[in-house]
């Protein structure tokens, strides 16, 4: 495995690089999640083409400097991870190689990311439009890899890349969780042993609206409040930051359900923000 920490040498490895090239961009801190990100990715680039890992603490997608500065950094572990999971390249830059100090373009996408993590977390999709698009200009890969857990992000990126052509083929990859059900994040981490025992009724409440709409109910008002009280009976202090009900194409609210749909929600325990989506078929 090649490791390298600055754009140019990105670019000037690519030619080692047999196509089809497959990357997965990442902020570190590599989980299980990653691992199954990585095994799609290998899969799509077969035995004789390429796995790029990007690992990159975007500074520009954090909204409050605590978040960022309490993001997880495990460096020596990625590495390790990498080399043993089929990375044929890991490209691990610091943001001042990342950024100009004097940068200003920025890709803003103005439909999607209005709702969801975009109305609490203002700039955040900007941050990562733009650095997924600086990643793919400079790793040139034929497809990219990204978890289903950040729904949005995902629909995000690939309007993105519908939008502005980029050449890229977008891929999304099954949320990987605990065996409690709850969806595996680098913030995991962070829960104290109560929030994390208490964590998993997010699913439990998606799973509880899923059934309910299996069994016929298309009113997104009582499936949202059979989720919601799910969250709210928490005795170790969940708090909803959105639980919302949208089409899961247009990402907008859908009442009935009679188009698939995806029941998205992001719930805090103390500082720390969990996110976690089911999709609802039409
Ligand atoms: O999902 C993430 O880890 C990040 O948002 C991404 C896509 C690597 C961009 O920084």
């Amino acid at each position: 495995m090649k490791l390298v920490s600055h754009p140019p040498d990105l670019r000037s490895s690519l030619e080692d690089l047999a196509s089809p090239r497959i990357l997965v961009p990442t902020m570190g801190a590599l989980h299980e999640g990653h691992l199954a990100l990585l095994r799609h990715a290998r899969q799509l680039a077969g035995k004789s083409g390429s796995v790029i890992l990007t690992l990159f603490v975007n500074p520009t997608q954090f909204d409050k400097a605590e978040d960022l500065e309490h993001y997880p950094r495990t460096l020596e572990n990625d590495i390790e991870l990498c080399r043993t999971h089929g990375v044929d390249l890991l490209f691990a830059p610091t943001p001042d190689s990342m950024y100009h100090p004097d940068h200003s373009v920025t890709v803003v996408e103005t439909a999607l990311t209005h709702q969801l993590c975009g109305a609490t977390r203002p700039g955040h999709f900007d941050g990562v439009c733009t650095i997924v698009l600086k990643l793919f200009n400079l790793s040139q890969p034929d497809a990219a890899v990204f978890g289903k857990k950040d729904y949005q992000q995902l629909a995000v990126i690939r309007r993105m890349a519908r939008d502005l052509n980029v050449p890229v083929h977008i891929e999304g990859v099954d949320t990987v969780r605990e065996a409690s059900g709850l969806a595996l994040s680098s913030r995991n981490t962070r829960l104290s042993e109560r929030q994390h025992a208490d964590a998993p009724r997010i699913r439990r409440a998606l799973l509880a609206a899923h059934a309910a709409h299996a069994h016929g109910e298309t009113s997104a008002r009582l499936l949202l409040d059979l989720a919601r009280r799910e969250i709210n009976a928490s005795a170790a202090g969940a708090r909803i930051d959105y639980l919302e009900l949208l089409d899961a194409e247009s990402l907008r609210p859908i009442d009935p359900v009679s188009a698939p749909a995806v029941l998205a929600t992001a719930v805090f325990y103390g500082s720390v923000r969990l996110i976690d989506n089911i999709e609802l078929p039409g």
